[in-house]
């Protein structure tokens, strides 16, 4: 039996009637852009991140990017973030006319390292981008510290709903930065049928600047007090994210079985390395990475058996070429590079039959003579 490393048509199978009825609304209102279902949306996203404010927008990237300007991140600044992320993440910090400062991760969690983020802060340093990787957030409250008193965006494209244990607080992903952004990319815990992307925040005056940016620097129309950006929310994703957001939290908790059932299925291979969840936390495993050594010939095996499987990422963005002019070498961020060779993301979405997860358990014990 294959199994793919994702399987959305079996996810849409179990919603269709929902997601067909709310697609068929907006189409016979015929009101395409912003209104009820994208203000819905976002007071929903804002009840679930335990903030006051969420702006729909475009895609996860473009929140990323409307943070930065939001924060007033731009020319000749510095921001510091992870490597170890898919690529908007340095992207946007490039796009906004700042310098990305790549700093090292911490080898369990695959998170950067707080303890990494102090030595490069420097005068020119504006902002931090912490990454809530695969599931699970970063330390947030240690990143804040270590950013001393500069602002966080916490880029939770892949960790909506995800929490951490914060003084006693349960703390979700996007509450505590400054600005926290999610993206709604179909392979996302929370996906979108098409691109759609969010920006969450407690500070009125940055939600009223990322309400402009996202409308061409508008809220009046044809007034326009900075030059923005046309980013919104697309009415008819943001009615399918709404009939889907009642059953995230039932997603996340099927992933976290399967998550627990491949950890024990794993144990006794030493040469795999489970995942790492720091106890603080609490993951929506959007990936189940492991670490192994001869990677490629862990996939080939894999592959021929009809098992999906990825890597994500297999270059940290400090050894990317287009940031070359940034002038890093291989050796500086030697954990992310570290992981970037041996990671790889196994099929965790919930609807995975027992049968299936046991193909998978069956085909990686077998790579390793079990
Ligand atoms: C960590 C991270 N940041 C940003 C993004 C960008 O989101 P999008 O693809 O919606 O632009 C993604 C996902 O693709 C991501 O995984």
């Amino acid at each position: 039996m294959a199994v793919p490393l994702l399987d959305l048509k079996a996810q849409h199978a179990t919603i269709r009637d929902e997601v067909v009825a709310a697609l068929m609304e907006v189409v016979d209102q015929q009101a395409f852009i912003l209104g009820d279902p994208v203000a819905q949306l976002e007071c929903s996203v804002a009840g679930l991140s335990q903030v006051k404010y969420a702006v729909g927008c475009a895609n996860g990237t473009d929140a990323i990017l409307l943070a930065l300007r939001a924060l007033g991140v731009g020319h000749g600044d510095e921001v510091v973030t992870t490597p170890f992320t898919f690529f908007a993440t340095g992207g946007a910090i490039h796009n906004v006319g700042a310098r990305p400062v790549f700093v090292d991760i911490d080898p369990r969690s695959f998170n950067i390292a707080p303890d990494a983020i102090t030595p490069a802060i420097t005068p020119r340093t504006r902002a931090v981008i912490a990454v809530d990787l695969f599931g699970q957030m970063a330390p947030i409250e240690q990143v804040s510290e270590a950013a001393q008193g500069r602002p966080v965006i916490e880029d939770a494209a892949q960790s909506i709903g995800a929490s951490r244990r914060i003084g006693g607080r349960t703390v979700m992903a996007g509450e505590a930065a400054a600005i926290g952004t999610y993206s709604f990319f179909p392979s996302k815990n929370l996906g979108g049928y098409g691109d759609g992307g969010m920006m969450v925040t407690q500070v009125e005056a940055l939600f009223e600047a990322l309400m402009k940016l996202r409308t061409h620097g508008s809220r009046r129309t044809y007034y326009h007090e900075i030059v923005g950006y046309n980013s919104r929310l697309d009415a008819l994703q943001a009615a399918v994210l709404r009939a889907k957001l009642p059953h995230l939290s039932a997603w996340s908790e099927a992933r976290r079985r399967n998550a627990a059932y491949y950890d024990a299925a794993f144990a006794d291979v030493p040469e795999l390395v489970t995942p790492w969840i720091d106890p603080a936390n609490t993951s929506i495993y959007n990936q189940y990475t492991v670490r192994v050594p001869r990677r490629e010939a862990v996939q080939a095996h894999l592959k021929e058996r009809g098992i999906g499987s990825n890597v994500y990422y297999p270059l940290p963005l400090h050894l990317q070429p287009c940031f070359a002019y940034l002038g890093y070498r291989e050796g500086q961020c030697p954990e992310a590079e570290k992981a970037s060779r041996e990671v790889l993301s196994l099929p965790v979405y919930p609807e995975l039959t027992t049968t299936q997860l046991d193909e998978v358990i069956a085909a990686v014990r077998a790579y390793f003579g079990r």
